[in-house]
C-alpha cells in the first residue's frame, strides 16, 4: 500500500526520492509526490497515476538536499491531485506525508480546527493541519510533532517537513512499517528498506510511538516523554539486484523462475552442522505444549496455511484450524486450552493479521510469525518467527512467498513430528530435493503453460479450477492467480462440490482446470471432470507422473503426494502469467491491489 521515503544530505534530493518511489511501486499505488526543501522554499510535485507521471510533471530545477515523497493508494478520498501526498498546512510551512489511517481525524479536526479549511478529502491533511495549529499556539515543531502524535488513533507513518527548517525530517510510526536507513553524510526514511538499498544497507527500526529527528549526520530517537532512545541499527540482507527485474520481463516471471534456488535456501537455513532438519528449540517446544493450532493468514498466504495444516495434523499430530484473518478478529471462535497461532505473511504487515495478533497477544497466547521480511511488524510482535528465505517478492501477485510457506511448515511439522517420536513416513530432505528438481523442470517447460494459457484462456470470460484433497487447496490459489492479473472471474472449487450449485455455470467452451496429484482422489476428480465435460465445459487436466490418463494437458514430474502442491502450482502460476501477458495487461501492478495491505 503507500509508501514512504525521505532523504537528507548533500546530493540533490528530488532524484534520490523518485528512484525510491520507483521502488515502492510494486506496494500498490494509485498517485504519487514529493516535496523537496532548498535554502528558500519547500516545493511539492504531484502527479494521480504513475511515478514515470511524476517524473514528467517535476520540475529538472528542483533543488533541495532534504526531501520526503510517497506512494499513495487511495482510503480517504478518491486517488486526484489534492488527495495526493504531500500535504501541506494553510501556510505551506509544514509538509507531510503519511502511510496509514488515522481512526479520530474527525473529532480532532472537529476539536482543534475547525475554522480551518480543508483541500483533500483526507485524515492526513488533518494532522499536517494540527501541527501548524500547535505551533501557532507557540510550540516549537518537535514538541508541536509530539503532541500531535499524542492525539492521533489509528495507524501512521509520518514525514515532516518544516520550511523553517532546513535541516531535519521530522519522523513517527504507530502500526505502519517505516525504517530510518543510516549513510554515510546523508539519511534517509523508508517504508521498506528495499526502496533505499541503492544508497544505503544500514537500517534502524523504529517502535511505535517513537519521535525520531533525522538529520543529515544523526538520527535522533526520543520517546513520547522526551527521553532518547538508543538502538542498533542492522544490516539489510537484501542484494540490490533482488530490486531489478534482470533478464525478465516481469518480476512475477523472475520470481516463479526464483522459486528452485529459493527452496534450496530453505533447505540449507533449516538444517543443521550434521545435515538434518532443525529449528530453535523454543518453537518445538510451543509447538509440542499447543493443544491446537490456528494459522491466521489472507490471501495466498492463507491458501499456504490450508496445504500446511495438513503436514501439522498428518506429521506432528497437532490439530490445527486455519483462519482467514479478516473473519476471525471480529468472530473468533471458542479457543482451546493451550492454542498456539501461527501467524503466516509474506510481507509481515498485513494488518487483518496483526489486527488478531494484538488481540491472542492480549489474551496471553503464544505466536509464532512465518514471513519473508526480517523486522516486520508480525515478526517483532510475535513470540517466535521463522523465515521464509525467498528473496524479496516484488510482483504483487504472490509465487515464491507460496511455495516458501509451504516448505517451511513442512519442515515445522517434520521436526516437531520427530521430537515427540512421530514417524511421519516421509525423509523430507531428499523428498524437498525432489520436489526443487520437478519445480526447475516446469519452468524449463514454461512454453507448454503459454500454450495452455493461450489455448484456454484466450478469449475466456471465467474458468474454473477445480481439485480434491490437497489438489482443492491448490485450485484456490490457482484462481486467485489467474483473477488478480488477468481479470477472467475464476473460481477454485473442491471437485464432488460442483454439482451442489455452481455446475449451473458451466457453459459451452467454459474453461475447467483439473488437478489430478492424488491417487486416492484419482477416480474421482477425474468423474467429475466428465460431469463438466457433458454440460459443455473445455476441460485441462494436469496430473502427475503414474496418475496420468491419455489426453491430460500437462503432467507433472513425480513428487510425494503431500508435497505436490509445491509443485503443481508453478504450472498455475505460469498460466495465470501468460494468460494475463496475451491480455496485455500490467502484470506486476494490477489494478485496485496492494502487496503489502497495511489498512484493515
Ligand atoms: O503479505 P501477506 O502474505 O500477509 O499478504 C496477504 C495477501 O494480501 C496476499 O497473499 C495476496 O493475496 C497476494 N498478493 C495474492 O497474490
Amino acid at each position: 500500500m503507500c509508501g514512504i521515503v525521505g532523504y537528507i544530505g548533500y546530493e540533490k534530493a528530488k532524484e534520490i526520492l523518485l528512484n525510491g518511489l520507483e521502488k515502492l511501486e510494486y506496494r500498490g499505488y494509485d498517485s504519487a509526490g514529493i516535496a523537496t526543501r532548498d535554502d528558500n522554499d519547500v516545493t511539492v510535485t504531484k502527479a494521480k497515476g504513475r511515478i514515470a507521471e511524476l517524473r514528467k510533471t517535476s520540475d529538472n530545477d528542483i533543488d533541495g538536499q532534504v526531501g520526503i515523497g510517497h506512494t499513495r493508494w487511495a482510503t480517504h478520498g478518491v486517488p486526484s491531485y489534492e488527495n495526493s501526498h504531500p500535504h501541506q498546512s494553510t501556510s505551506e510551512r509544514f509538509t507531510l506525508v503519511h502511510n496509514g489511517v488515522i481512526e479520530n481525524y474527525e473529532e480532532l479536526r472537529d476539536t482543534y480546527i475547525p475554522e480551518v479549511t480543508l483541500v483533500s478529502d483526507t485524515d492526513t491533511e488533518v494532522i499536517v493541519q494540527l501541527v501548524e495549529y500547535f505551533a501557532n499556539q507557540g510550540m516549537n515543531t518537535e514538541e508541536a510533532f509530539t503532541k500531535v502524535i499524542s492525539l492521533l488513533h489509528g495507524s501512521y507513518a509520518l514525514g515532516l517537513l518544516d520550511s523553517e527548517d532546513n535541516d531535519t525530517i521530522y519522523v513517527a510510526k504507530n502500526k505502519s512499517p517505516l525504517l530510518v536507513g543510516i549513510g554515510d553524510n546523508f539519511n534517509v526514511i523508508a517504508s521498506d528498506a528495499l526502496a533505499m538499498i541503492q544508497v544505503t544497507s544500514e537500517y534502524k527500526e523504529l517502535k511505535d510511538q517513537e519521535i525520531v529527528l533525522v538529520q543529515r549526520d544523526k538520527v535522533t530517537i526520543k520517546d513520547l516523554a522526551g527521553n532518547i532512545v538508543e538502538r542498533d541499527s542492522y544490516t539489510a540482507e537484501i542484494d540490490a539486484s533482488d530490486a531489478e527485474k534482470g533478464v525478465y520481463d516481469h518480476y512475477m516471471l523472475k520470481e516463479i523462475h526464483e522459486q528452485p534456488a529459493a527452496m534450496r535456501r530453505i533447505i540449507q537455513a533449516y538444517q543443521d552442522e550434521q545435515g538434518n532438519l532443525s529449528m530453535d528449540s523454543n518453537i518445538i517446544e510451543d509447538v509440542k505444549k499447543a493443544d491446537r493450532i490456528y494459522i491466521i493468514a489472507a490471501g495466498t498466504s492463507y491458501h499456504a496455511g490450508l496445504v500446511g495444516k495438513e503436514y501439522l495434523e498428518k506429521w506432528a499430530g497437532v490439530p490445527t484450524e486455519v483462519h482467514v484473518s479478516s473473519e476471525f478478529v471480529y468472530n473468533m471462535p471458542l479457543l482451546s486450552e493451550r492454542p498456539l497461532f501461527i501467524y503466516i505473511s509474506q510481507s509481515g504487515e498485513t494488518a487483518d493479521s496483526r489486527a488478531v495478533l494484538v488481540e491472542t497477544t492480549k489474551l496471553g497466547h503464544r505466536s509464532l510469525t512465518i514471513t519473508n521480511v526480517a523486522g516486520s511488524t508480525l515478526s517483532r510482535e510475535a513470540d517466535h518467527t521463522l523465515l521464509l528465505h525467498a528473496g524479496p517478492e516484488i510482483a504483487v501477485a504472490s509465487t515464491k512467498a507460496y511455495t516458501a510457506q509451504i516448505a517451511v511448515l513442512a519442515i515445522l511439522a517434520q521436526v516437531v513430528a520427530e521430537a515427540r517420536g512421530r514417524e511421519t513416513g516421509v525423509d523430507l530432505l531428499p523428498e524437498l530435493a525432489k520436489v526443487t528438481a520437478a519445480i526447475e523442470t516446469i519452468v524449463d517447460d514454461a512454453p507448454k503453460m503459454e500454450q495452455i494459457a493461450k489455448d484456454f484462456l484466450e478469449t475466456a470470460r471465467n474458468a474454473f479450477f477445480i481439485g480434491r484433497a490437497l489438489d482443492y487447496h491448490v485450485s484456490l490459489e490457482g484462481a486467485l492467480k489467474l483473477k488478480e492479473i488477468s481479470y477472467i472471474q475464476a473460481e477454485g472449487f473442491a471437485g464432488g462440490e460442483l454439482k451442489h450449485g455452481t455446475i449451473a455455470l458451466i457453459e459451452d467452451g467454459t474453461p475447467v482446470i483439473a488437478l489430478a496429484t492424488q491417487s486416492h482422489v484419482n477416480l474421482s476428480i477425474r468423474g467429475n471432470v466428465n460431469e463438466v465435460v457433458a454440460r459443455g465445459a473445455r476441460p485441462s487436466i494436469i496430473s502427475m507422473e503414474g496418475l496420468e490418463k491419455e489426453g491430460d494437458t500437462y503432467v507433472i514430474p513425480h513428487v510425494h503426494e503431500l508435497l505436490t502442491p509445491l509443485v503443481s502450482v508453478i504450472t498455475l502460476q505460469l498460466i495465470s502469467y501468460y494468460a494475463a501477458l496475451h491480455r496485455d495487461l500490467d502484470v506486476d501492478k494490477p489494478r485496485n491491489l496492494a502487496k503489502s495491505v497495511t489498512v484493515e
